[in-house]
């Protein structure tokens, strides 16, 4: 089959051949059409093709593009068999958060592959049985003469499969206890760390590296670290994935957001020549300082020229130049004004200073995330006489927990047991009893009702109202778009459609605003704040040529993802320690904030920390920003 990718100098630091794509989607069609040259190779030759199967939410796509190859160009799957990686161990097929549900949902129930060639580890085979089950598991890879392509995702704790640290690398078909990290990550999707279950069953490292053809994707600027160290860094029992550098024919396919941490897209200068744009050039000055633990005006031209950055020196040194100048640049992203100052000289604020005042509109993924990210932001801009509007892109239903409906309606039947009159709220006991009666018959997992998800969303709506009011935004300033693609969806199963798009774009028309804060660049583009980001690009399209949209600012936070670094920083909004003890206590009203959620203050206070290592003011905390560039 094909050869691997031909090196070049930038790839050089790469122990696994690595290709990075401008876009998931791009990725996964690349690779849905490589398994259709196999399976119609394998056809032609009277032939199976086995492929290796993988969950979460990286292959999504992957698999949404065999169905379309399947439904619109004919590709049968009638010639193929599939192992699944692993499965957790206690759940049944019928759980909905089993992974052999998973695959029904995603693939299987969708293409004609038949059912007998499916092979998932069982996660209810009693524990005396679980070796003897694994060994099958093995023998029957065998059987059919081992897998030719096995697909891969990678977990945050950079395992494959359920490969956890400490996984060697012969290792087989086995039970294997979760790592803590692991099932903080799989918290959202059993509603509470303390669902998730503690045990798995998984291909072992051995038994994958055994398949003729390995692919593992990775998207999102949280892969990024974990990618790096798997692919440039020593094979190790603590990242599973790292042994892939031990396969002759093993990829990497990821997006540009997971190579973030990559050598040639870091520190490009050590590859090779660099074109040097500002943000590059920003991005080595401070990459220099931070290695040096010296603030950038003290550095030297023997520093630049002793760390692989000669060119840049050479062309725009001396240091002392060099240095002033982006110590400059960064003195001027930090503004007390995020709104723009009002009758001032412009010219090195990040944002203008008229119109004035300024309608600016907070687009939260969910409820929570403006809060979390940039309560503090909310509330100067408030402060500061603009006419701020909080939305809340999509109810957020999902992460409410079971207690808080359970609370609400035995508090409403406790009511109506004491209001004078109980019989005129018959009605209220009845809606009660009925969410009291939904939530026992769908136990621990099973989906809400639209009743139940109603009920929810009402419930962080209130706590968003809390939270926001601290923040100094009133309730009439708050909209609730509900987004129909979350109302349809579970996590890592979203997808968003045209009437999404249309819901945002008649809020921009609505608002023509000339600032908007959003998130979800770096994410994954399967997660809530990535398929948002998506939707508001393309809702921004339709607003093209429209005269606010052109005149519009654009203001990116960051959410889930990894935190903006000094050199991506475009505006730095500085926190006095009163703000960042308001924004804390506004985080308070949240009844069910993860616990990076919780520690955004903490993130604030090392952006803080970073400028001052930079040798700038000491501020208490930053919110930081950047500017969203309409390429
Ligand atoms: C789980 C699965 C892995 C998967 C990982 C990452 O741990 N067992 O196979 O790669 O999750 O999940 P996601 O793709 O959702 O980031």
């Amino acid at each position: 089959m094909s050869t691997a990718p031909r090196r070049t100098a930038a790839e050089a630091y790469e122990k696994t051949p690595t290709v990075i794509f401008q876009s998931s989607a791009l990725a996964a069609r690349e690779l849905a059409l490589e398994v259709r040259a196999l399976i119609e190779e394998r056809a032609r030759e009277g032939k199976n093709a086995v492929l290796g199967m993988a969950t979460g939410s990286t292959p999504v796509p992957f698999y949404r593009e065999l169905i379309r190859l399947h439904r619109e160009e004919g590709l049968s799957f009638k010639n193929v068999i599939t192992f699944n990686l692993d499965e957790y161990y206690g759940l049944g097929p019928d759980h909905p958060e089993s992974y052999a549900r998973f695959m029904a949902d995603q693939l299987f129930d969708h293409i004609d592959i038949p059912k007998e060639n499916i092979n998932i580890p069982s996660g209810k085979v009693p524990s005396e049985q679980v070796f003897a089950h694994c060994r099958e598991y093995e023998e029957k890879i065998d059987a059919v003469g081992g897998i030719d392509l096995q697909i891969l995702g990678i977990g945050r704790t950079g395992h494959i499969g359920f490969n956890e640290p400490g996984s060697s690398r012969d290792s087989l078909t086995r039970r294997i206890t979760l790592d803590r990290v692991t099932r903080q990550d799989a918290a959202a999707d059993f509603r509470g760390e303390e669902n998730v279950p503690r045990f798995a069953i998984t291909m072992g490292v051995g038994t994958i590296l055994r398949g003729k053809k390995l692919v593992l994707m990775a998207w999102g600027e949280n892969k990024a670290e974990m990618v790096a160290k798997a692919v440039e860094g020593p094979m190790t029992e603590a990242i599973s994935a790292s042994f892939l550098q031990g396969h002759t024919n093993a990829r990497f396919y990821i997006d540009i957001g997971a190579s973030r941490e990559l050598t040639r897209v870091k520190l490009p200068w050590l590859v090779g020549p660099v074109s040097w744009t500002p943000r590059e050039t920003n991005r080595a000055v401070c990459w220099l300082a931070g290695l040096l633990q010296k603030p950038v005006l003290k550095l030297t031209d023997e520093h630049y020229n002793e760390h692989g950055l000669g060119d840049l020196l050479s062309e725009q040194g001396p240091a002392y130049q060099l240095n002033i100048r982006i110590f400059n640049h960064l003195q001027h992203t930090i503004t007390g004004w995020p709104g723009g100052k009002p009758n001032e000289d412009d010219t090195y604020r990040p944002e203008r200073a008229s119109p004035y005042p300024k309608r600016c509109l907070i687009l939260s993924p969910e409820p929570q995330d403006a809060v979390v990210s940039m309560g503090a932001t909310l509330e100067r801009l408030s402060e500061q006489g603009h006419e701020v509007r909080l939305v809340a892109l999509t109810s957020g239903s999902l992460r409410v927990p079971d207690r808080e409906a359970d609370k609400f309606a035995e508090t409403l039947r406790e009511l109506a047991a004491v209001v004078s009159d109980p019989t005129a709220w018959t009605a209220q006991t009845a809606y009660a009893e009925e969410v009291l009666k939904m939530l026992a018959e769908k136990g621990d997992f099973g989906a809400d009702t639209p009743l139940l998800r109603q009920l929810k969303a009402l419930v962080l709506r209130g706590e968003l109202r809390d939270a926001a009011n601290a923040c100094r935004i009133s309730n009439e300033h708050i909209f609730f778009l509900d987004l129909p693609f979350y109302e349809e969806g579970r996590y890592r199963r979203f997808k968003s459609t045209q009437a999404d798009v249309d819901a945002l774009t008649n809020l921009l028309r609505e608002q023509r605003p000339h600032q908007i804060y959003l998130t979800g660049d770096a994410a994954d583009p399967s997660s809530v704040s990535g398929i948002c980001y998506r939707v508001f690009q393309a809702a921004l399209k339709n607003c093209e040529g429209e005269e606010w949209a052109g005149a519009c600012s654009l203001w990116l936070y960051r959410g889930k993802e990894r935190p903006l670094e000094a050199h991506e920083i475009d505006m730095a909004v500085p926190l006095s320690p009163l703000q960042l003890e308001r924004k804390t206590r506004a985080l308070g009203r949240f009844g069910s904030l993860s616990s990076l959620e919780l520690s955004s203050p903490e993130s604030n206070r090392q952006n803080a920390a970073h400028y001052d290592a930079l040798g700038l003011a000491q501020y208490e905390a930053i919110e930081a920003f950047q500017r969203w560039s309409r390429a």
